[in-house]
């Protein structure tokens, strides 16, 4: 799908990019263009321009007068689909854009999100038009702002806003990890009755996965840090697309829908900011359990007529969700199932705590070997989720990169040997503790080398923030990105904030340099977002993070939890 996406704020820009007649890019002249998202239509100028415009839609985003004349206006042909969102201009483009099926995807999010920034910083101006010739794409980022909890809008405008210069200094404690309790709530699918789990953080893909769970028929409550799922006997056994692209992880629910109900419908999902992300060793290893898998029209539909029957599974690539989705479906299967070079992952280890209380017999999970033996009932219980090593380590980055000390609590250091060691070879004093560590940071960090690998390898999701502390390194370090193709997008901005990189293929060369300097930065995902935080912290002035529900994905707090280590930081609704 192409989209065409413009701003006309008035007669003179209209002439600039085109002049009456137009859609407003030349663009539009030389190649088919399927949507047409026009905004800030000004008294009617926007709108005779148009007219004749080759399009097989148009979407208004503007909660503006033009705007609102154009949607009554009959002689637009075709009609403007999608009416003002809320007065909020850019999500109403996005939105708009959202709603005509634009795919989650890669590349182009890149210019999806630039082109927030600059109507962000042009709310009266011009800006020009925006051609997305054959676009795939759009921001996973505005999916998930449009369902957001904290308005249905508003959290794509919220930034984060950075003075450097301050040393952090105190404690924070850490809540439960993101990449255990998603699939911890999956897992209660498995058995019906009352779960709860605890240290659950209050985070926006908690939520996410909790609107999974009541749209498969379990009811979800949340009080603080705790949250308890009534899942009921029946269950209703799909994930549909506009859940599915909120929440990728949705893909693990297939495994135990398979197991409890014998068929599974999920939304296939796609690529997202970090890359294609494939679903194949999922797929296969259901497969190898007795499940037939179809690609129907963009959704996975999976059935076990007979149940599933445990099998040995050797999967190529130690895949986090591919362990899971296997495990999930195994735990109920008949027989026993070995899984050769599962994940190895603290959250693993983790699931399957949680599922054998629940009566499942699942052995070696942390080692290269899984075995299942398949049980014909679980029950429901009581969990307390591990501590997310991933929240413990930015907190750590961010005291080596403010030259302050830190000290981390409610943390497994064990799950985080490769991030400390690489931290004390930037010249970083470590201490630990059984359930706590302190960092104090260097006035400038040494060079490191690192390549991210499966636990307990470098963890990916830690790379952007030793990224940026690198990048005010007294020397140059290499950095290889081992698991995911688009990981190093963020680099772009990093570099807007003065960083030295270079990257060929998956490696990044980053010559550190003595100053950072704050600029406008928007967030790509979880961890980049971070790490743009961390390096404004450290950085001349003040940096303006947006697109920061990426940030809420992940980190509960984490503008107040800086603060109170000494940060200069706020967060600014629009
Ligand atoms: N892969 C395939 N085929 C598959 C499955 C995975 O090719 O069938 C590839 C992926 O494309 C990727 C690599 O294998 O290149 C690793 O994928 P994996 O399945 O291990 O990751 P995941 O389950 O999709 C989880 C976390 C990620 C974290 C990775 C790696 C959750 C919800 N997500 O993803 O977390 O980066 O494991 O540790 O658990 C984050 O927290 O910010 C985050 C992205």
């Amino acid at each position: 799908m192409a989209f065409l996406v413009g701003e006309t704020g008035g007669q003179e820009r209209l002439d600039d990019l085109g002049g009456e007649g137009h859609t407003g890019h030349p663009a539009a002249e030389t190649e088919h263009v399927d949507v047409v998202v026009f905004d800030a239509l000004v008294s009617g100028v926007g709108v005779r321009s148009l007219r004749g415009a080759h399009a097989a839609d148009l979407v208004g985003g503007d909660g503006g007068t033009g705007a609102r004349a154009a949607y009554d206006d009959p002689s637009i042909d075709p009609p403007i689909t999608h009416g003002p969102a809320d007065g909020r201009r850019v999500v109403g483009v996005v939105d708009g854009i959202i709603r005509m099926g634009a795919e989650v995807g890669d590349r182009d999010a890149v210019f999806g999100k630039r082109l927030g920034e600059r109507f962000l910083q042009s709310e009266t101006g011009m800006i020009g038009a925006y051609s997305y010739p054959h676009t795939p794409s759009f921001p996973k980022a505005a999916a998930s702002v449009v369902t957001s909890p904290g308005g249905p809008y508003n959290l794509a405008m919220d930034q984060i806003v950075v003075t450097g210069g301050t040393r952090l200094d105190g404690v924070v404690s850490v809540l439960g990890a993101k990449n255990a309790v998603l699939k911890q709530m999956v897992a209660m699918l498995l058995a019906p009755g009352t779960h709860r789990l605890t240290n659950v953080p209050g985070i926006l893909d908690v939520e996410l996965m909790g609107r999974v769970l009541n749209h498969i028929g379990a009811a979800t409550v949340f009080d603080g840090h705790a949250l308890t799922v009534e899942v009921p006997d029946e269950l209703r056994p799909e994930a549909p697309l506009e859940l599915v692209r909120q929440m990728r992880a949705s893909i693990i629910v297939l495994g135990p829908l398979l197991a409890r109900t014998r068929t599974a419908r999920v939304a296939f999902p796609g690529g997202d900011d970090l890359g294609a992300r494939p679903i194949d060793m999922h797929l296969a290893g259901l497969e190898a359990l007795g499940a037939e898998i179809e690609l129907e029209h963009g959704t996975v539909v999976a059935r076990a007529p007979n149940g599933l029957t445990g099998a040995e599974i050797d999967l190529d690539f130690p895949s986090v969700g591919a362990t899971e989705n296997i495990l999930l479906a195994a735990v109920l299967a008949r027989g026993t199932t070995v899984l050769n070079n599962p994940a190895r992952e603290p959250e693993i280890q983790d699931l399957a705590a949680q599922l054998n209380s629940m009566g499942a017999s699942i052995g070696g999970a942390g080692t290269s070997q899984m075995v299942v033996n398949g049980v014909g009932q679980l029950h429901p219980v009581d969990h307390g989720v591990v501590p997310d090593r991933l929240e413990a380590g930015t907190y750590a980055a961010a005291a080596a990169i403010t030259r302050g000390r830190v000290r981390v609590e409610k943390c497994d250091p064990a799950h985080l040997r490769m991030e400390l060691k690489k931290l004390a070879e930037a010249g970083c004093e470590v201490e630990r503790g059984d359930d706590w560590f302190e960092v104090r940071g260097p006035d400038r960090p040494r060079p490191v080398d690192f390549a991210t690998l499966p636990f307990p390898g470098f963890a990916t999701d830690m790379q952007p923030q030793m990224v940026a502390l690198l990048a005010i390194a007294s020397g140059t370090s290499v950095v290889t990105e081992n698991l995911y193709e688009a990981r190093f997008r963020y680099l772009g901005e990093l570099m807007r904030m003065g960083a030295d990189v270079t990257t060929e293929w998956q490696h990044a060369v980053i010559r550190g340099t003595d100053r950072l300097s704050g600029c406008p930065v928007l967030a790509p995902d979880i961890r980049a977002g971070a790490a743009l935080v961390l390096a404004g912290l450290r950085a001349d002035g003040y940096t303006i993070v947006s697109d920061v529900q990426h940030i809420d994905r992940g980190y509960e707090g984490f503008v107040d939890r800086l603060a109170a280590l000494g940060a200069v930081i706020e967060r600014r609704g629009a």
